[in-house]
């Protein structure tokens, strides 16, 4: 949600300015601009409309005369004010202060009119350009450029990540961060800021990640951090083991194509070190998760998109073999309701970025309402506003998600909820060895199982073209398929613009089978488990109303026998664990199919963006 790179070195800055930037693209991409303090110390400014390829011809436009040692950056995902070069980042108060914000300022409206009889100016619709008049405003009182951020700060309430430069200190930027995320990187020739560690990779692989409420003076040879408090602090620097090729496309496409058949290694290193041959490691949790799970008698999973859709997957396995019951829901709903969070609760956040506002913010209210709870979070980020804030932290080493459908963050989630139950139901002594070893084993076939799904990839694509004059589409599926279903649907919506439903299938003549017609195709999921005979009377009752029915299969199924149907095999004889993972590739294939024959942008969706870290 916004995208913030910035750097102080001793050459040029904007070529790594447009690098990060393109790297951050994933954060949002109504529009971009980058601006550096040039050789009289004056700004010098460049912002459009739309994606960062638009900001690079703009530049090329000026014969790329946009140069500096000191600059910042900012690609956007609007929040106030439309996408407009005037809205787009950095702003500027008084030729004096520029700045790039992720985040939203709540109280911009009241800050905005007492800016105003302050004699301020405003050339945009923005909550952020509030923040440099106040910084600007600051500096009138401060004898240093970050104790007027410190000084202009104070009056915030809201979220930022912020990067501010200058041109009375020509020398240094200033970084700040509260509930948005912002790494700094530390280089030979310079110092740098980014929203995420990947639009800096080409300089340095040394960060430090600030913490809530820190600021930080960054200057050419030298950070100095302080606390919210004001208090200097010394934050570590760690090394990423992030690699520059592995935020390429290589011989891809799209970077969503990638990560689909990026799976099967994905859940490899997912699982490594995390089983033996024939047993999940409760360790991999964190060395205190055998004592908290041995305590805890229920379990509250909250996320969002993607990954609440695992978390439904994970209800039923949690409930169905560790014998321990759960809840999941939205994270934007239960943060403002009044939820009751009972003792022995081991309360999971699941998030691909660790950074989804909602979610983090569901986890704090979480813990006021009963700070005896345990917390997990199952995240693919390792320095990351959940990791800081929960007891137990599973990582899921899907390697770097650039795409915004998610795809491999969600198989990878859904194995580390496989481990999760494994290892609750072994600690509750309901599950025995034998049937340890055959979810192990389970796991263990998935990278093979993956491909084989994966190579259903010409059918499917065949199918697509069903759907390009449709403009709706449902899901069906039962038990775990239900979310894989909810995950299907996710993914055509995001990144077809077809709008989709999912729905069990028991529940549509309850109402949704009045949809039905020859123009609404329907996709079913059809393994082969104990409520298969009920599904195929579900998918009798809609084909008997003219629908166009697509169902993916395990061999052992045969729906292929129902007549007017398109079947296609995608696999056979699954355990509970294997099958929601595995029916997950053909729906992701579709998606992915559909999107090309409508010709949307398949990793950068209109309206959406990565990492939703506003409300
Ligand atoms: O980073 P998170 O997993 O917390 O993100 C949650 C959702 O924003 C995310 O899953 C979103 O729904 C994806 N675009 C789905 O493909």
């Amino acid at each position: 949600m916004c995208g913030i790179v910035g750097g102080v070195t001793n050459k040029d800055i904007t070529t790594l300015l447009l690098e990060g930037l393109n790297h951050l693209e994933y954060r949002g991409y109504d529009s971009s601009g980058l601006i550096v303090l040039s050789k009289n110390n004056i700004f010098d400014r460049a912002r459009s409309v739309g994606k960062v390829k638009n900001l690079e011809d703009n530049l090329k436009a000026r014969d790329n005369k946009i140069k500096g040692n000191i600059g910042i950056a900012h690609t956007r995902w609007a929040t106030h004010g439309e996408p407009t070069i005037n809205n787009a980042h950095p702003h500027i108060s008084m030729n004096s202060v520029s700045l790039v914000h992720n985040g939203i300022i709540e109280n911009y409206v009241e800050l905005k009119n007492d800016q105003l009889t302050k004699g301020y100016t405003f050339a945009s619709e923005t909550d952020t350009e509030v923040i440099a008049h106040a910084i600007d405003f600051a500096m009138k009182s401060c004898s240093t450029l970050i104790s007027s951020v410190q000084l202009a700060i104070k009056s915030f309430s809201g979220s930022y990540g912020l990067g501010i430069i200058s041109s009375k200190y020509p020398d240094q930027i200033i970084a700040a961060r509260k509930g948005s995320p912002l790494v700094i990187g530390v280089g030979v020739n310079g110092n740098y800021i980014a929203s995420d560690q990947m639009a800096l990779l080409s300089v340095t692989k040394e960060f430090i990640f600030l913490e809530e409420g820190d600021i930080a003076e960054i200057k050419i040879d030298k950070i100095t951090i302080y606390d919210l408090d004001g208090n200097l602090v010394d934050r570590p620097i760690k090394t990423s083991n992030l690699k520059p090729g592995q935020t390429d496309l290589g011989n891809y496409d799209h970077f969503m194509q990638k990560e689909i058949f990026e799976q099967p290694q994905a859940i490899r290193d997912t699982l490594e070190s995390r089983i033996t041959n024939d047993s999940v490691l409760i360790s991999a949790f964190g060395d205190k998760a055998e004592e908290i799970v041995s305590r805890i008698k229920q379990v509250q999973i909250i996320a969002c998109g993607t990954s609440y859709n695992a978390g439904l997957v994970a209800k039923y396995w949690l409930e169905d073999i560790a014998k321990i019951p759960c809840n999941v829901e939205v994270a934007s709903e239960y943060r403002y309701r009044h939820p009751i969070l009972l003792n022995n609760t081991l309360f999971i956040t699941l998030s691909q970025s660790g950074e989804t506002a909602d979610t983090v913010e569901a986890l704090k209210t979480a813990k006021k309402i009963n700070n005896n709870i345990s917390t997990l979070c199952i995240t693919n980020s390792a320095e990351s506003s959940l990791t800081r804030l929960s007891d137990l932290i599973f990582l899921t080493h899907a390697g770097p998600e650039i795409g915004v459908a998610s795809t491999k963050s969600f198989t990878t989630q859904l194995v580390s909820l496989a481990l999760l139950t494994c290892s609750i139901g072994k600690i509750k002594q309901v599950i025995n060895k034998k049937q340890e070893r055959e979810i192990v084993d389970g796991l263990k076939r998935l990278p093979g199982l993956i491909n084989e799904a994966l190579l259903q990839e010409t059918q499917i694509k065949k199918l697509a073209i069903r759907f390009k004059t449709k403009n709706s589409a449902l899901f069906l599926g039962r038990g775990t398929m239900h979310a894989i279903a909810m995950e299907g649907a996710l993914k055509l919506k995001e990144i077809s613009y077809i709008h989709a439903e999912a729905y069990p299938a028991g529940e549509l003549k309850h109402g949704p089978i009045a949809l039905i017609d020859k123009d609404m195709p329907v996709i079913a999921i059809a393994p082969n488990d104990e409520l298969l005979e009920k599904l195929k009377s579900n998918l009798q009752e809609v084909k008997s109303r003219g629908s166009q029915m697509i169902v993916f299969e395990d061999e052992n199924s045969k729906v292929q026998e129902l007549e007017a149907m398109e079947v296609i095999p995608i696999t056979s004889n699954l355990g509970r664990i294997t099958a929601p993972i595995i029916f997950t590739i053909p729906l992701q294939l579709l998606s992915y199919h559909v999107a090309l024959i409508k010709e949307t942008d398949v990793d950068k969706p209109r309206n959406l963006a990565k990492s939703v870290t506003v409300e």
